[in-house]
C-alpha cells in the first residue's frame, strides 16, 4: 500500500511524502488528507481477521484502533505505536434516553470509555506514532480539555514530550488535572481557542515542535476508528444516522472519511447520514449550512460545553463535504437542552460530559421536526466521560447551575444531596417516606 498526503481542496490536490511535516497545503493552504493506493482489500476476508484479533492477546490486536490498521496504513513499521489499549468502546442502549429523544430506540458509542476518557485517544495514538515515526521530540496542541489529556498520557507513555496550550480558566478541571498527572508542560494562555490555535501553528513551525490538534490529517486517520469499530459491532450494517457533537469538525471529518472508504471498499452497503450538533453561543457550522455563502467564525463562542467552545473550526470545509456527501444535518442547541438531556443519559446510568450530550438535546429536536423518523436506527456518539467535568453536575442538580449569560439553567431532571443530621430516627423518617 502508498500512503501519501493530498491537500484536500478539488482544485489543488497537490501530493506530499506521508513523511513531511505538513499540516496545510503548502500550495495552496488548504487542508490535508492521507490517502492509500494499492490493492483492494477484500472485505470478507478482513472482516474475518478484525472478527478473529480480538481474542489475540497481542497489544495491537488488543487496540480498538489498531486492530483495523490496514484501513490507514500510514506507518511503515508497527514498532512506532503507543497504545493504552484505547477504542474497544460499548454501544449501550438507553431506554430512557430513546423516549426522551422521541426514538423507540437509540444506542449509544461511549467513546467516554477510552484510557484518557474522550475520543481523543483513537486519534492521538495514530499521531503520536506518527510524530515518533518522523523523530520528533516535542508535541504540542491547543485545546478545550481532552485533547490535552488525550495528548499527555500518549507523548509520556511514548517518550515525547508533551507541551499543552489551554484557555485561562476556560477547561473543566477534570481535563486539567489530567495534563498534569501525566506530566505535561502546561501553559495556560489568556485567550480563546482560536485564537491560541493560531498561535501555535506559528509557534510549532518555529520551535520544530510536532502539532497534534485535529489539523493533523493522522489524528483524523485515527479516529476513523470510531465508526470502523461500530460498524463490526453491529455485523457491518449501518445505521440510519450517527449523531455526533461539532466543535473543531474533526470528528464529523473522521466519521466520513471512515464511512466513504467503508462504503467505496464494500464493506458496507449504505451510507448512514451524519447529524452534527453544536451548541447555541458556538455554532458557526450551523450558521454557514443555513445561510450558505462564505464561512463566518463566531468570534466569541459561548457555552458551558467547553469541550465544544471552539468559534473558528478548522476542518469545516472537510465536515462540509461529509455532511453534504452522507445527506447529513446540522442543528444546534440551548445550553438548558444541553443540559437537560445530559441529566436523562445519566439516568440511563450512562453519563456522559455536557458536549457529549448535545447529540442527545439535538435528536429530540430533529425528531421533532421530522427530520428523523421515530423508528429510525440511531446512534449518538457520546465523546466524553461523565467525571470529566463534576462541576458542571453538581451545579446542574443542585439548581446553581448559570448559563454563559449569566441565566439560571433549570435543573429539569435534578438530583441534589440532602444533609441530615447524624439521627437514625430523622433518616428513618426521612426514608420511610
Ligand atoms: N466532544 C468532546 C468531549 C470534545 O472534547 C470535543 C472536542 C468535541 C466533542 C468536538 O469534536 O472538535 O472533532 O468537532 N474537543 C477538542 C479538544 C477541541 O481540544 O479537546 P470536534
Amino acid at each position: 500500500m502508498q500512503a501519501s498526503l493530498i491537500c484536500f481542496e478539488p482544485q489543488c490536490r497537490s501530493r506530499f511524502p506521508i513523511t513531511e511535516v505538513l499540516y496545510n497545503c503548502p500550495v495552496c493552504g488548504g487542508l490535508l488528507e492521507a490517502v492509500y493506493e494499492g490493492d483492494r482489500l477484500e472485505p470478507a476476508h478482513w472482516k474475518k481477521v478484525w472478527r478473529e484479533r480480538r481474542l489475540s492477546n497481542a497489544p495491537l490486536d488488543q487496540s480498538g484502533v489498531w486492530r483495523y490498521r490496514e484501513l490507514f496504513p500510514f506507518l511503515d513499521s508497527d514498532a512506532h505505536v503507543v497504545t493504552l489499549r484505547e477504542g474497544d468502546t460499548p454501544l449501550l442502549p438507553g431506554p430512557k434516553a430513546s423516549a426522551y429523544g422521541g426514538l423507540d430506540r437509540i444506542v449509544f458509542k461511549h467513546q467516554g470509555f477510552n484510557p484518557t476518557g474522550s475520543f481523543k485517544d483513537n486519534g492521538m495514538t495514530c499521531g503520536a506514532a506518527q510524530a515518533r515515526r518522523l523523530g520528533m521530540k516535542r508535541v504540542a496542541c491547543v485545546s478545550t480539555g481532552n485533547t490535552s489529556a488525550s495528548m499527555a498520557a500518549y507523548a509520556s507513555a511514548g517518550g515525547l514530550e508533551p507541551i499543552i496550550f489551554i484557555p485561562h480558566g476556560n477547561i473543566s478541571y477534570g481535563k486539567l488535572a489530567q495534563a498534569l498527572e501525566y506530566g505535561a508542560r502546561t501553559l495556560q494562555v489568556e485567550a480563546n481557542f482560536d485564537q491560541i490555535l493560531a498561535l501555535v501553528r506559528v509557534l510549532a513551525e518555529k520551535l520544530g515542535i510536532y502539532l497534534l490538534n485535529s489539523i493533523n490529517p493522522f489524528r483524523i486517520e485515527g479516529q476513523k476508528s470510531i465508526v470502523i469499530e461500530m460498524m463490526d459491532q453491529r455485523d457491518w450494517n449501518p445505521p440510519d444516522w450517527i449523531v455526533l457533537p461539532g466543535g473543531n469538525l474533526g470528528n464529523t471529518s473522521a466519521f466520513g472519511k471512515a464511512l466513504r472508504e467503508l462504503h467505496a471498499g464494500g464493506f458496507i452497503a449504505k451510507m448512514p447520514r451524519l447529524a452534527v450538533i453544536q451548541a447555541e453561543g458556538a455554532a458557526p457550522f450551523f450558521d454557514f449550512m443555513q445561510k450558505g455563502g462564505e464561512f463566518h467564525p463566531v468570534i466569541h463562542p459561548a457555552t458551558l460545553a467547553t469541550a465544544i467552545k471552539i468559534g473558528d473550526p478548522v476542518s469545516w470545509p472537510k465536515a462540509l463535504l461529509e455532511v453534504t456527501t452522507s445527506q447529513g444535518v446540522v442543528e444546534k442547541v440551548s445550553e438548558q437542552e444541553i443540559a437537560d438531556a445530559k441529566a436523562v443519559i445519566g439516568q440511563c446510568g450512562i453519563g456522559c460530559e455536557p458536549a457529549s450530550a448535545a447529540t442527545l438535546a439535538g435528536v429530540r429536536k430533529l425528531t421533532a421536526a421530522g427530520v428523523i423518523l421515530p423508528d429510525a436506527d440511531v446512534v449518538a456518539v457520546l465523546t466524553g466521560n461523565v467525571l470529566k467535568d463534576p462541576d458542571y453536575i453538581y451545579g446542574y442538580h443542585t439548581g446553581s447551575l448559570k448559563d454563559p449569560a449569566g441565566a439560571a439553567i433549570r435543573s429539569s431532571f435534578g438530583n441534589a444531596p440532602t444533609v441530615v443530621p447524624n439521627d437514625p430516627a430523622a433518616i428513618e423518617r426521612l426514608l420511610g417516606a
